[in-house]
């Protein structure tokens, strides 16, 4: 038999590792989805094998996320709870999909993760699998009562790693779990339970990776101007480039500003409430950026029409139905949607915000003869057109005054 575990080098997922190997007569067959956690992919191989996989797959998906992952979503202004850009769960789809392909391609009946089975994660990596390769076992320890039972605390799964000669991180624990990639950084548990704690505060800055405080964020402003092509980012001030190479950019200067930073409660699928503390620098200017080309080019009612399935498809994409139907008919939509959004929007980035600064577009729907307030060389609008206009819209509000429905 073979396993195909999603492994990613910290304590738990080495621990997993190893205790797969123990308890099923199994090939462990370690995959690293390279989506841009940078510097924790340093060593993992010869970590993974040394902890008994017996092959490793570490592979750069990073460019497919960009491409056909994070820049979608961003077509659809996905906004989970007003708040969170949905890095992690946007991530694990593609983890999902990579995985089912080792597994066919090595012949594996099962695949492994160690999400804690309190959260969105093992449901996001468990329906991506369903939706791709139903007749995949799925192992997931941490909701195993034996597997519980044997570690019921950290100290445990260090002592564990000791006695397997799994090489247990030198550096110090730290207090809060951590997911990283391409579109953001998440920090969660730990310290950030308490939604009293101030994860801003100025003795915690080292918890932040991807961004420096806003205030200590330089005094002077920067502009950058994104080109957009049917609502994809497709350049950066006048140079054109992929989307991996703009999410790399975007998340330089972001950085750099102080800009992405969300502290939230969020619901999580399974029930819960959680408190989360994210950064996304990038995402939050392509957001930003994005919507302000919209306002330019798109039709009103297509707009209110996208915008009203914003909450559904952020939900669809945070409860990991990225490989559902429902997602794939919104998606067409969007796309549709998006046909006409194209031009160029420049933005100021100056301490953790992210100011318009002017948009323009060859396709722009707005005609600044017909908006005047001065005479309209068009004609397009005549003003005597809203008497008639404003009278049958408010037919049926006269109708109830005069039976005395509009009163308080
Ligand atoms: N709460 C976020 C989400 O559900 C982040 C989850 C982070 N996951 C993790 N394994 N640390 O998308
Ligand atoms: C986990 O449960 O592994 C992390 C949190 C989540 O998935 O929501």
């Amino acid at each position: 038999q073979k396993i195909v575990l999603a492994y990613s080098g910290g304590l738990d997922t080495s621990v997993i590792l190893a205790w797969l190997k123990e308890h099923y007569d199994a090939e462990i067959i370690a995959f690293t989805a390279d989506i841009g956690q940078k510097d924790e992919l340093e060593g993992l191989e010869e970590k993974a094998l040394r902890t008994g996989a017996s092959k490793v797959y570490i592979d750069d998906l990073r460019e497919e996320f960009a491409r056909d992952f994070i820049f979608p979503m961003f077509q659809a202004g996905a906004l989970y709870e007003g708040q969170y850009l949905l890095g992690t769960s946007i991530a694990r789809p593609l983890i999902a999909k990579r995985m089912v392909e080792i597994a066919r391609a090595e012949g594996a009946t099962a695949i492994a993760h160690g999400a804690t089975g309190k959260g969105n994660d093992q449901v996001r990596f468990e329906l991506g699998v369903a939706a791709l390769a139903p007749e995949l076992e799925v192992i997931a320890p941490w909701r195993l009562e034996e597997f519980r039972a044997e570690f019921p605390g950290r100290a445990e799964m260090i002592a564990y790693a000791e006695q397997h000669g799994i090489p247990v991180q030198a550096t110090a624990q730290k207090p809060y779990s951590t997911d990283r990639n391409l579109l953001h950084i998440s920090f969660e548990s730990g310290i950030l339970e308490d939604p009293w704690f101030d994860a801003g505060n100025s003795e915690n800055k080292d918890m932040f990776v991807l961004t420096v405080a806003p205030e200590d964020a330089p005094d002077k402003p920067e502009y950058v101007e994104l080109e957009f092509e049917q609502g994809q980012c497709v350049g950066l001030n006048g140079e054109r480039m992929q989307p991996l190479e703009v999410m790399e950019k975007l998340n330089e200067l972001g950085g750099r500003h102080g800009i992405g930073r969300v502290d939230m409660v969020e619901n999580r699928f399974v029930g819960m409430k959680s408190r989360g503390v994210y950064e996304t620098p990038g995402g939050t200017i392509l957001f930003a950026a994005h919507r302000r080309m919209e306002s330019l080019t798109m039709d009103r009612e297509v707009m209110l029409l996208r915008d009203s399935l914003i909450p559904r498809y952020s939900s669809i994409v945070y409860n990991g139905f990225w490989f559902a139907p429902e997602r794939l008919a919104l998606q067409a939509l969007v796309t549709e949607s998006q046909k006409n959004v194209t031009g160029t929007v420049r933005v100021k980035l100056y301490k953790g915000n992210v100011v318009a600064a002017g948009v323009k577009s060859p396709v722009s729907l707005y005609n600044p003869n017909i908006a005047t307030m001065e005479a309209d060389p068009t004609q397009a609008y005549n003003q005597s057109d809203a008497h008639g206009f404003i009278r049958l819209n408010a037919l049926r509000l006269r109708v109830a005054s005069g039976v005395g429905q509009n009163a308080e």
